[in-house]
């Protein structure tokens, strides 16, 4: 099946967190939209993204794409294709702060290898290979979008508190990739806009274990915060391309 009325969006881990509540207020606000929404693994086992696409079942398409498989991703961009084209909007999510045997460092002694290699895998090169086998969908007829979920710590200039080695670098190689993304997308896509946007600290599982210090009034919920994202991107123009922002459309120092 080929969808073509309405805008059309891809979101990039959308199983649970900022993802899920990203598409499930795509389809709530834009009631037009088709969303074709990926997750690792096997798509009716994310059981809230399973159940939301049963009551969505002609707007909703669920794929599956591990971010630290080329293999998947290319995968799911054929997949892709056979259902959506002219796609409006890509919204890259996924992303992974800590997990079993692996948590932000501290310090320099906290570094190893592995986690260092799975935190830039996930967050940096898997979002890059996502533009690399997704891109080739966005629309040339009308304005089209990439979005990068980023993170305020993958600011460089704005690092005053060190630590999180592997975080932090993740998404300031993000923010590079979106940056790179902005100029050569441009060359094919003229009315595309490239981004990375910061959500700010909402509670979700990767934000859990670090909310002890985080204000009540500074931690959205995930819908709060989909809302937020939705509302700054719905109103991105071609000045913004290539910028890092938060929610509220402010530019972030690089
Ligand atoms: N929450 C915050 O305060 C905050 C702040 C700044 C930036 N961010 C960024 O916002 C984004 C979403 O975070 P969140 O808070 O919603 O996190 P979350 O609730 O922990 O969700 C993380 C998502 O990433 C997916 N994921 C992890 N590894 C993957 C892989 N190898 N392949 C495909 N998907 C994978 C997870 O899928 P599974 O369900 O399969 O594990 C899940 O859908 C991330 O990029 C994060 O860095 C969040």
């Amino acid at each position: 099946m080929t969808f073509s009325a309405g805008r059309q969006f891809i979101v990039q881990g959308a199983s649970r967190g900022i993802g899920f509540a990203i598409t499930k207020q795509i389809l709530a606000r834009d009631p037009d939209s088709f969303v074709l929404a990926t997750c690792r693994g096997i798509p009716s086992q994310a059981e809230a993204l399973a159940s939301l696409q049963r009551k969505n079942k002609s707007r909703l398409k669920l794929i599956s794409l591990d971010l630290e498989s080329e293999t998947s991703i290319e995968t799911a961009a054929s997949e892709a294709k056979a259902m959506v084209h002219e796609v409006d909007r890509i919204i890259n999510v996924a992303g992974i702060l800590h997990e079993k045997g692996l948590a932000p460092e501290k310090r320099i002694s906290d570094i190893t290898p592995s986690n260092f290699e799975k935190v830039m895998r996930v967050n940096a090169l898997g979002a890059l290979l996502v533009a690399k086998w997704f891109s080739p969908l966005l629309t040339k007829a009308r304005p089209s979008q990439f979005v990068n979920i980023s993170a305020r710590v993958g600011s460089i200039s704005d690092n005053h508190l060190g630590g999180w080695y592997s975080y932090r670098c993740s998404k300031a190689a993000l923010n590079m990739i979106t940056r790179n993304l902005s100029i050569e997308l441009k060359r094919k896509l003229p009315k595309v806009v490239c981004t990375a946007i910061h959500p700010g600290t909402t509670d979700t599982n990767l934000s859990k274990p670090f909310q002890r210090n985080v204000r009540l009034d500074r931690l959205s919920t995930s819908q709060e915060t989909a809302v937020k994202i939705l509302d700054v991107t719905d109103k991105l123009t071609c000045r913004q391309n290539g910028c890092f922002l938060s929610t509220d459309g402010v530019p972030i120092p690089w």
